[in-house]
């Protein structure tokens, strides 16, 4: 980094809503079977958040838990940022309404939308407004209700995702703090080209709602999936490698690596190719499908609450979305 600061993960927090939709169900909605999405996805159920529960109310449960984790005031909170491609509207951010739930009166408020690269790309900005701009305390959020923009008869995306969030609580590592703890390095990409592969068609300025669009159901994410499936392959490989290489570190100082939870064929192939076996990967996909933005702060603080990861352990994230965008961030614990 440079300026002698260390930016730190001192809290994590995670929501998931309560009802659980398996591939049985979905074998119910869509000509599908659960024997095709394991296979092909590794996934075998998801959480589906209520009618009356917004990406803002699962943002905001996660960050409370976040800070609870970290021993932080709601009031210390310099700013929110929330990852998000599902906002609660367009206007006005979902870190604004997030800052109402929790009161955090004292926060400034803005989204990221990098898809499923959000996390990552949220994280980098709080790094450099921690360390650059003088602010002590950032709650960085992924917050996904994908069941809201998914087409219910479109078998190649429905059965993928997944709703839920994630936080954590980033701050300015003291002088106390012992070894290199924190963010270690990271690196972020995005490549225009690719914009129609993962996108909403309409609701936007280019294509505004109207009575066209809700028929042809253009509201809702389109993806092709089998050049996502490829691009995210060779782009996450390169994003880790070139991570762990700027932090100093090799495969083998890593302890962990919280890949985006898209599909598993995605992480073993990753895994291949880096040269990190399987078993050091965290992965919850089978129990919470890909939650998009939420999935690595979620994969997290699970990883975190049941031991998988301890306070010291080296841990690399590797994400890859809508946009293209990608990325990997090297921490320590
Ligand atoms: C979507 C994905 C699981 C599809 O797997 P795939 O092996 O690429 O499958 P294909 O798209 O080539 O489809 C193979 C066949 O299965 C069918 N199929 C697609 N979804 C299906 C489903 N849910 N159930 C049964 N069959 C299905 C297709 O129609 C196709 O049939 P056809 O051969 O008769 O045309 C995979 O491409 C993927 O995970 N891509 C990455 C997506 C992603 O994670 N994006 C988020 C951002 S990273």
């Amino acid at each position: 980094m440079g300026s002698g600061k260390r930016i730190c993960i001192t809290g994590t927090g995670s929501y998931l809503p309560e009802r659980i939709m398996t591939n049985q169900d979905l074998e119910k909605l869509v000509d599908t079977t659960d024997e095709w999405i394991e296979t092909r996805t590794g996934i075998k159920e998801r959480h589906i958040a209520a009618a009356d529960e917004p990406t803002s109310a699962m943002a905001a449960e996660a960050g409370k838990r976040a800070l609870v984790d970290a021993g932080v005031a709601v009031e210390d909170v310099d700013v929110i940022i929330c990852a998000t491609i599902t906002p609660d509207r367009i206007l006005p951010s979902t870190a604004c309404y997030t800052q109402h739930r929790i009161g955090a009166k004292n926060a400034f408020c803005f989204d990221v939308a990098a898809a499923c690269s959000g996390f990552l790309y949220a994280l980098k900005t709080a790094e450099g407004l921690l360390v650059a701009n003088g602010y002590k305390t950032a709650l960085v959020i992924g917050a996904e209700k994908m069941s809201a923009f998914i087409d219910w008869e479109d078998r190649g995306t429905c059965v993928l995702f997944g709703d839920g969030a994630g936080a954590v609580v980033l701050t300015v590592g003291d002088d106390s703090d012992a070894g290199s703890r924190g963010l270690l390095s990271s690196v972020i990409k995005s490549d225009g080209e690719y914009t129609d592969l993962l996108t909403y068609p309409a609701g936007g300025s280019e294509t505004p709602a109207s009575e066209e669009t809700l028929k042809d159901k253009l509201h809702f994410l389109k993806m092709g999936g089998n050049t996502v499936f490829k691009h995210a392959v060779r782009c996450m490989g390169a994003a880790a490698e070139e991570a762990v290489s700027k932090a100093g570190l090799t495969k083998d100082d890593i302890d962990c690596v919280i890949p985006h939870q898209a599909n598993l064929r995605i992480i073993q192939a990753i895994s291949d190719r880096i040269d990190i076996p399987l078993g050091r990967f965290y992965n919850n996909l089978e129990r919470v499908g890909n939650t998009t933005a939420a999935s690595v702060p979620l994969a997290l603080d699970e990883a975190l609450k049941n031991g998988r990861v301890k306070k010291g352990d080296k841990v690399l994230f590797v994400v890859f979305g809508g946009g293209f965008t990608w990325g990997a961030t090297v921490v320590e614990i």
